[in-house]
């Protein structure tokens, strides 16, 4: 492997060959902002926030594409880069809504962070603003265009990493925007759901469908009887959000948290994912024992099976017909469960949290 040597800032630092200046920075322990840039996944040199000065070059250049080369000398905050950075920034937010206040990101928010970090206190350039619909159509992803800043990161997770491509640019010039061909909504085309793309917006223009409402309506309502069941992944996942160290896991708290929020009973999904377990072991048995479709794979997720059903239609008879453990448990709680406790099966008001978008669409 070529290595070059690299000055960043004045510091040198040996970088593999072909490998760009945000890469060396960083090696070297040197912070560039950027926004569109996605590691191992979005490298296109589009917002210009990575702005650097590059000596020789003639204009300053975005590190996140710049590739090195030997004895390559680089100024990443000089007063002409800093200037050069506010400015794309200012830009961006003279055509983004300002309304952080109620923003589903802020706090959370890239551009907002950065705004922040570069001491920007007023929007300079002022002048139209772009006004698309908001798409709430999907039972689990809402986009705002409006706050999309074309950083394409959401395209090429969706396309690389997720191998399903259904996001692109459309329109031309200010009308430009991210969305599906023909606008289609999400549940209706080869989207799997899976949420990626949100993980990957930087902003607020891509978000998860709340249903939190709907819920706290029903644990006021007298006359419900609410249930609620939380996935394996998400007593792991909370902890983190409450500074609990990363991979304990908070079982007990979460329970008692749910009910304190007033759920008549809180279940576990791992029962039901006991029953699935049983279901499609049954399932696997009689496929060896009468030559059914082998070999069987699990229906357990439904991003999966939407992608399935999208992707490889003719790969369809492998899944297993089983429920999936969400699933699962909305049936036995409303029958089995049910007749146990003795109460009406439509007065259960059964609620799930869930790791995945996807699962909303089931
Ligand atoms: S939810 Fe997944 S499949 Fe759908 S657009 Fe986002 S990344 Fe692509
Ligand atoms: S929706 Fe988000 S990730 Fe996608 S291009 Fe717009 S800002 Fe970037
Ligand atoms: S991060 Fe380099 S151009 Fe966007």
């Amino acid at each position: 492997m070529e290595m070059v040597n690299v000055i960043i800032d004045g510091k040198s630092v040996e970088v593999e060959k072909g490998s760009t200046v945000l890469l060396a920075a960083q090696k070297a322990g040197v912070h560039i902002p950027t926004l569109c840039y996605l590691k191992d996944v979005n490298a296109i040199g589009a917002c210009r926030v990575c702005l650097v000065e590059v000596k020789g070059a003639k204009a300053l250049q975005p590190a996140c594409v710049y590739p090195v080369s030997d004895g390559l000398e680089v100024h990443t905050n000089t007063p002409k880069v800093r200037e050069a950075r506010k400015a794309v920034v200012e830009l961006l937010l003279s055509n983004h809504p300002a309304d952080c206040l109620t923003c589903v990101r802020s706090g959370n928010c890239e551009l907002q962070t950065m705004a922040q970090q570069m001491g920007i206190r007023e929007i300079r350039f002022e002048g139209e603003k772009s006004t698309f619909p908001i798409d709430d159509r999907s039972v689990a992803i809402v986009r705002d265009p409006n706050k999309c800043i074309l950083c394409r990161r959401c395209v090429a997770t969706c396309q690389k990493v997720q191998g399903v491509s259904i996001l692109g640019l459309v329109n031309r010039g200010f009308n430009s925007t991210v969305g599906t061909a023909f606008n289609h909504p999400l549940d209706d085309i080869n989207c799997a759901l899976c949420g990626q793309c949100i993980n990957a917006c930087p902003v607020g223009a891509l978000s998860e469908k709340d249903d939190t409402a709907k819920v706290w309506a029903a644990l006021a309502d007298e006359n419900k009887h609410c249930i609620v069941q939380f996935s394996p992944a998400v007593r792991i996942a909370i902890s983190e959000e409450f500074g609990i160290p990363m991979g304990e896991i908070s079982t007990g708290k979460t329970v008692a948290a749910l009910r304190r929020l007033g759920f008549d009973k809180v279940f576990d999904t791992n029962w039901s994912a006991d029953l699935t377990i049983m279901e499609e072991g049954n399932e696997l048995l009689q496929r060896i024992q009468n030559g059914g479709v082998l070999p069987q794979i699990t229906s357990c997720s439904p991003g999966w099976i939407k992608y399935c059903e999208h992707h490889y239609p003719d790969q369809l008879d492998h899944l297993s017909s089983a429920k999936s453990p969400q699933q699962m448990f909305g049936a036995i709680a409303k029958t089995y469960y049910a007749e146990k406790a003795g109460i009406d099966p439509a007065t259960i008001f059964s609620c799930s949290v869930m790791p995945c978008t996807a699962k909303k669409y089931e």
